[in-house]
């Protein structure tokens, strides 16, 4: 039975009050929501809306948001009982450690690093298109693209990517940032937050008055759509069932489930919330609730002001930029500050999910799940920096060969995969261990964690075949590596 062993609530419990000592508790209900959309607000939203729009469901990406909205709440709310039950530093990871045994918890641990890892390499791409949009499209094409991407430009010269030279940048420096142990002040998060924030409601209002009617009719992609040109030169066609119609509003929630990633970061953050018994629901829900709204709102104008066609090829790079330059005429200066203002955005997610990716590897070390490599402490900065010098390398091979596209919905399916076992996790949890105080007690159990799984694996489904097998890929490569190292060095005794 040494396959399900698990940690005890006890035992977890102790590890929060051996480390609540060095930790203070300051954070309250608002923080915790700041907290929440710091992390969440990024590139999901900027660049790949844009992408779920053009390539599968049209204006109906509002649409595409709520069903990933509804997904993700279900998901939250399973994320809060566990957060009240186990508050401790943690994530997915620990919760199925003690909940559904060591190689589930192995399975989300290695989910996990498509969710941070990707993730950041995804957010990493969209720094580097939105720097270049900063530059005017001065950076050659060759280095800022992956070798898998080509435009024929309007000369009729073909490019071809080499490498994503400015993706690596920023994710070196923010490497560099997390082994210093820099950490994001609060008041350093709320800036970026209010900025976020900001640029989000600047672009619904001025852009409002942008919307042309005959871009959101029909409403969604109808399966005779005319074909859309991509950047190669290509015909892109809509008859595919997940480009058209609902299958494409199901296929482009799937695709911007990427902008809800990161409301679960809240609940990293239980050590340090005041009353994380009250508060952290109230955080990760909040949280959802805020960025759903602004989310909705956002994708009606953007789909609203340039027709979804054009994020096929022009606009598919830098889109908030790229359609308040092309049909915002009188706001092109806006164009340049909401550029910073997005790069900066980026840049605090990107650091957010390299700390998560470490945090969960640093986890998996200790538990020795993983060599110890990941878990060794810098003797100066106490920080896991040789954990953090090894993922910058994955990470950064990653952002600079791949394109965005492939590693946004890698991040996705990784993600959903993570939440669904949670899903899961709840149920096993109400049966194994019904008498443990649940501060928090999801709604309307089995049906929520139920509704919450299979509406995250139906977003799984929706997503292409080759995001599906490298995902099972990645996925296999994780069994072999748990059965021929983990299960013998886990340092929980069966
Ligand atoms: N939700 C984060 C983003 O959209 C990951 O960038």
């Amino acid at each position: 039975m040494s396959l399900f062993r698990k940690k005890t609530l006890n035992s977890l419990l102790a590890q929060a009050a051996d480390s609540e000592k060095s930790l203070k508790r300051t954070l309250g209900p608002g923080n915790l929501i700041a907290l929440g959309i710091g992390a969440i607000i990024g590139a999901g939203l900027f660049v790949r809306t844009a992408a779920a729009a053009g390539g599968h469901a049209g204006a109906a990406v509002t649409v595409s948001f709520i069903v990933a909205a509804i997904g993700c709440a279900f998901a939250g709310l399973c994320y809060a009982e566990f957060a009240s039950m186990i508050p401790i530093a943690g994530s997915a990871y620990t919760y199925a450690y003690a909940t559904m045994g060591e190689l589930v918890a192995w399975i989300i641990g290695w989910a996990l690093v498509l969710e941070y890892a990707l993730g950041a390499a995804t957010v990493s791409i969209a720094w580097s298109e939105f720097l270049n949009k900063l530059f005017d499209n001065r950076i050659p094409y060759e280095w800022c693209h992956s070798p898998f991407e080509k435009l024929l430009d309007a000369n009729g010269v073909m490019h071809h990517g080499i490498l994503n030279a400015p993706s690596l940048f920023i994710l070196l420096v923010l490497s560099l940032l997390l082994i210093k142990g820099t950490q994001e002040s609060a008041v350093v998060n709320s800036i970026i937050v209010i900025i976020k924030v900001s640029i989000v409601l600047l672009f619904i209002a001025l852009g409002w008055q942008y919307i042309n009617p005959a871009n959101h009719h029909p409403y969604m992609i109808p399966a005779n759509a005319k074909p859309a040109i991509l950047p190669n030169g290509n015909e892109y066609t809509y008859t595919n069932f997940f480009r058209h119609g609902w299958g494409g509003v199901l296929r482009g929630a799937a695709i911007v489930f990427f902008a809800f990633i990161g409301f679960d970061a809240v609940s990293t953050a239980a050590q340090e919330a005041r009353n994380p018994k009250k508060d952290m629901p109230i955080g990760i829900l909040g949280s959802l609730v805020i960025c759903t709204i602004l989310y909705v709102l956002f994708s009606w104008v953007l789909t609203g002001v340039a027709p979804y066609t054009d994020f096929v090829r022009a606009g598919k790079e830098a889109s908030v930029a790229y359609a308040i330059e092309t049909y915002m005429t009188n706001y092109h200066w806006l164009a340049k500050w909401v550029t910073v203002g997005i790069l900066a955005g980026f840049s605090s997610v990107i650091l957010v999910m390299l700390l998560g990716q470490s945090r969960v590897f640093y986890s998996m070390s200790n538990d020795g799940l993983l060599p110890k490599v990941f878990s060794d402490l810098h003797p100066k900065f106490r920080t896991p920096y040789k954990s953090n010098g090894l993922l910058f390398l994955f990470v950064g091979a990653i952002a600079t060969l791949l394109p965005g596209d492939i590693t946004g919905d890698l991040t996705s399916i990784g993600t959903l995969l993570a939440f669904a076992l949670v899903c899961v996790g709840i149920i096993i949890m109400r049966k194994a261990d019904p008498d443990h105080p649940r501060p928090f007690r999801t709604p309307l159990v089995p049906l929520v964690p139920i509704l919450g799984a299979l509406l995250c694996l139906a977003m799984i489904i929706s997503l292409d075949n080759t995001t599906i097998l490298v995902a099972l890929a990645w996925m296999a490569i994780g069994l072999m590596i748990y059965f021929s190292y983990s299960k013998k060095h886990s340092k929980i005794q069966s």
